[in-house]
């Protein structure tokens, strides 16, 4: 297992009952939890892939709390994973080893929100989809949106710097993370609770910590720029009978449907069969065939009317010089989140079919496809080989789906899947972070010196390498062994 790739650091110490007393001291008894149960559901991941053995799990309720335990974890060396929502997919959540499981689930309050500017405050453990209700009640959304809505937190999203299905329409996290609140790996609160658009004050620093996976501090507060609600959205399933095609439907999206596109996202047949068989109540949409590649647009705009007619215009015009073969524009609520489901369920299927070697890649569109079939061709009957993600971004994620895991089957795919992606200059890593399944493949993506550079960093916020050990860097670089 991925565990055992990097020994347990003997630079850590062992929890001792004095530990706990002294978090139950100050979280009261409570929220310190050694119930088997609970641990054994945060010892886990979402897809059951990675598992740690960590005895104890905290749950603080303030900012105040995060920074005293983390005060108290230096200075005794006791290693720390912080733990939103665990719906990430790199093993960045669980514990290895055993880790002190930092829980955010309680520090769930929006602080504030801004009518006027749409900028919103709250706390790190709020889950995304609570957020958007919150939001949808003042006429505004979340700018990101992903199929783990109703699990992950915004203090996850904001720590894995999470892509999803909106950032084709509102960008990365980067842009619309104003400010956050920050405790570092000795205790000391960092304020950086900014809500201006325009601050050019020195380094920005917020910046750090989006994407840093909680290896450089425990995100408490963020402040986000959320865009208002716009009063007509429109969803289309369409159909393509290749990835060529699915390439110039984009392309041509992107002009026709410029200021209103929201959304441009891909699967192919092997995605389609795979929520068909085995997601609940999900039908084929077109249901007299199967076609190889499916696409779905997402416009959002203001006006109700030249929306829908510019979209229907588009289709048409792309059925008429056989761009796409079929499609339909979702009539309802329940059929547009019956298309959603379809995309956003894939993950879900995967899992429910036994083994999955997940990989998320940024590939240049234009030879996006060609992994998918250059995998396919590698491992022939033995797995099925799915492609399918944020087309409008460049993302793809490639998935091999076996009954059970298999070690022929994985010596096949890496290091060839990373190799292949740096031959092609794009990313091993596009949106789902490095965590322990990927800390030490960084190298595929970035140079010595930017690796470097950021163990710099680490070292300098973490001198002793507490927090989310054996995760995004190589532990060689950060621990003593
Ligand atoms: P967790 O899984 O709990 O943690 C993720 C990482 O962040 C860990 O390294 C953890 O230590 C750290 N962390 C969590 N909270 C904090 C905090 N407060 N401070 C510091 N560090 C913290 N990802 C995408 O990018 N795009 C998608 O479209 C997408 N779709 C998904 C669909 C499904 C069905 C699933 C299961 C996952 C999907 N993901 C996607 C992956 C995952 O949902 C995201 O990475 C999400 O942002 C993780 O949030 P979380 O609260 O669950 O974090
Ligand atoms: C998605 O886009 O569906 C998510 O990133 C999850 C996945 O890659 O399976
Ligand atoms: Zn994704």
């Amino acid at each position: 297992s991925a565990a055992t790739k990097f020994p347990r650091s003997p630079a850590f110490s062992r929890i001792t009952s004095e530990d706990i007393y002294h978090f139950k001291e100050i979280l009261g008894e409570k929220n310190v939890i050694q119930d088997e149960d609970r641990l054994s559901t945060a010892n886990s991941d979402w897809m059951k892939k990675y598992r740690g053995s960590s005895q104890l799990l905290l749950a603080p309720g303030s900012t105040e709390e995060v920074s005293q335990i983390l005060h108290y974890c230096d200075s005794r060396y006791l290693a720390v994973v912080p733990q939103g929502g665990n719906t990430g997919l790199v093993g960045g959540s669980v514990p290895v080893y055993d880790e002190v499981i930092v829980n955010m689930n309680r520090m769930d309050k929006i602080v504030s929100f801004d009518q006027i500017s749409g900028i919103l405050v709250c706390e790190a453990g709020c889950i995304l989809e609570n957020v958007g209700a919150f939001l949808a009640n003042e006429g505004f959304i979340m700018p990101l949106d992903l199929g783990a809505k109703g699990s992950c937190q915004i203090g996850g999203n904001v720590s894995t710097n999470a892509g999803g299905l909106r950032f084709l329409r509102y960008g990365s996290l980067h842009g619309n993370i104003l400010g956050l609140e920050v405790v570092l790996a000795n205790g000391s609160v960092l304020d950086m609770l900014g809500t201006l658009r325009k601050d050019n004050t020195g380094y920005d620093l917020k910046h750090l910590f989006i994407g840093s996976e909680g290896t450089l501090g425990i995100v408490t507060k963020v402040s986000v720029l959320t865009p208002p609600q716009l009063a007509s959205t429109n969803l289309a399933l369409l159909a393509c009978r290749d990835y060529f095609s699915c390439q110039k439907l984009l392309f041509e999206a992107r002009r026709a449907l410029g200021e209103i596109i929201s959304a441009f996202e891909f699967m192919d047949c092997h995605s389609m069969e795979m929520v068909l068989k085995y997601l609940e109540g999900v039908r084929n949409p077109f249901s007299s065939s199967m076609y190889d590649f499916y696409v779905l647009i997402e416009t959002t705009g203001s006006d109700e009317a030249s929306d829908k007619s510019k979209l229907e215009a588009f289709l048409g015009r792309s059925m008429e010089n056989g761009i796409i073969d079929d499609g339909v524009i979702a009539q309802d609520m329940s059929q547009t989140m019956s298309f959603w489901r379809m995309r956003e369920g894939i993950t879900e299927a995967l899992v429910k079919a036994g083994a999955v070697y997940k990989y998320d890649l940024s590939i240049p569109v234009d030879k996006l496809y060609d992994i998918v079939e250059e995998m396919r061709s590698r491992l022939g009957h033995s797995a099925k080989v799915l492609g399918y993600g944020h087309l409008g971004d460049s993302n793809l994620h490639l998935n091999i789906s076996t009954a059970t895991y298999d070690e022929d089957i994985f010596a096949k795919i890496e290091p060839f899947v990373y190799e292949w992606t740096a031959k092609n200059k794009g990313s091993i890593s596009a949106e789902h972070g490095l965590g322990l399944m990927k800390a030490d493949k960084i190298y595929y993506s970035k140079t010595p010196e930017a690796v470097n550079l950021m163990a710099s960093i680490k070292r300098l916020l973490d001198p002793k390498g507490i927090l989310n050990p054996y995760k995004v860097l190589p532990p060689s670089l950060i621990l003593p062994n």
